[in-house]
């Protein structure tokens, strides 16, 4: 970032920032071009048919038919503006709401008054995110407690976390360096210092710098361990044991249709596993009883992202590896996924 002492915008450092700063150039071009106009046309109006003597015109002689062309002109042409906005501002807005397949995937947790940031490989941090630059990064983000916002101004992006919920947002970082992370929801007494920074590196620099992480093993590895110690696995079908009837098979689960007990479907992703740690009775897969205990108060947001990385990780077909090598089909942001080269420090890592 460089030093300088006046910016009207921060700096541009994403895939999606030079759209959105043309759109906003389109709006303020637009608004300022009938701004002028029709200051101009009062001030010229004003001056042109200014009472020239104390004559008062009779009004049948005032009344016109008016322009038929006109009329249809000055609302055509306005329309035609504001239909060009909505369309290039729906359009970004379906491309930042849709993250790409191939994105890596990083978890964030909003808490009073700091960001919690997890990676995948185990690396954890504390208002501060550290990103490979010119790669397509998703964020899952969740509060623990109010809403926050998850905004870097340099990437033109911001997102609502939400207690009990998961978001995403994604973003492509084009320049290696360090930005400015803010909270943009009024969260409390320090929401102005729920601040951070996102450091923007060169892949290999990203990999020494994960290669240096927490030394705990992966998400994965942690849900894992995290879901032996909670008791899950004496029921649930995972990959240490096998299937017992009871209760639904974790294996070759995630991304998949569940039929549920009434019925209706619904996708086996993130919020639907959380959802069924912290409320199992919800949404009952159909075949099985109501029979599992609610994990609510029990595991906290953390864990419970651990918890649907390690599910995650039994894949959605064929999942009955162990977490260290499963999901080959799953996405790249598994870290064993071709499509992420194998930096040297992570062999340190695990
Ligand atoms: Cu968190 Cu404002």
């Amino acid at each position: 970032m460089g030093e300088k002492s006046f910016q009207l915008f921060p700096e541009a450092a994403s895939s999606i920032a030079g759209q959105v700063d043309g759109l906003y150039a389109y709006l303020v071009l637009v608004s300022a071009f009938f701004s002028l106009l029709i200051a101009f046309l009062v001030v010229f109006f004003a001056i042109k048919y200014r009472r020239k003597n104390d004559e008062i015109p009779k009004p049948a002689d005032e009344h016109s038919i008016g322009g038929m062309v006109l009329e249809i002109v000055w609302s055509i042409i306005p329309l035609g503006l504001s239909l060009i906005m909505f369309a290039w501002g729906a359009s970004i807005f379906f491309t930042e709401s849709r993250p790409p397949a191939d994105a890596m995937e990083i978890f964030v947790v909003g808490k009073q008054w700091m960001w919690k940031v997890q990676h995948n490989e185990g690396a954890r941090e504390i208002n501060e995110l550290h990103v490979p630059v010119n790669r397509n990064i998703r964020l899952t983000l969740t509060s623990e407690d109010v809403i926050h916002d998850f905004a870097v101004p340099a990437f033109r992006t911001k997102t609502d976390v939400l207690p009990g919920r998961y978001t995403t947002e994604w973003f492509r970082p084009t320049k290696v360096g360090a930005y400015h992370l803010f909270c943009m929801e009024y969260c409390g007494t320090k929401h102005s210092g729920m601040i951070g920074t996102v450091y923007v590196m060169n892949e290999a620099d990203y990999n020494a710098w994960l290669g240096a992480g927490s030394g705990e093993g992966s998400m994965a590895e942690q849900g894992e361990s995290l879901f032996n110690q909670l008791g899950c696995g004496t029921c649930h079908p995972s990959a240490m044991n096998k299937q017992n009837g009871r209760c639904p098979n974790l294996n070759g689960l995630f991304g998949t249709t569940v039929v549920l007990k009434d019925g209706s479907k619904v996708r086996a992703d993130e919020s639907y596993i959380r959802e069924s740690v912290l409320y199992p009775q919800a949404r009952i897969v159909a075949g099985y009883d109501d029979i599992m205990p609610t994990f609510k108060g029990l595991v906290t947001e953390d864990g419970l992202l651990k918890l649907v990385e390690y599910v995650k990780s039994l894949g959605p077909k064929n999942g009955t590896e162990s977490s260290a090598t499963a999901a080959p089909t799953q996405t790249s942001s598994s870290p064993q996924a071709p499509a992420r080269p194998a930096g040297p420090a992570r062999a340190g890592n695990q």
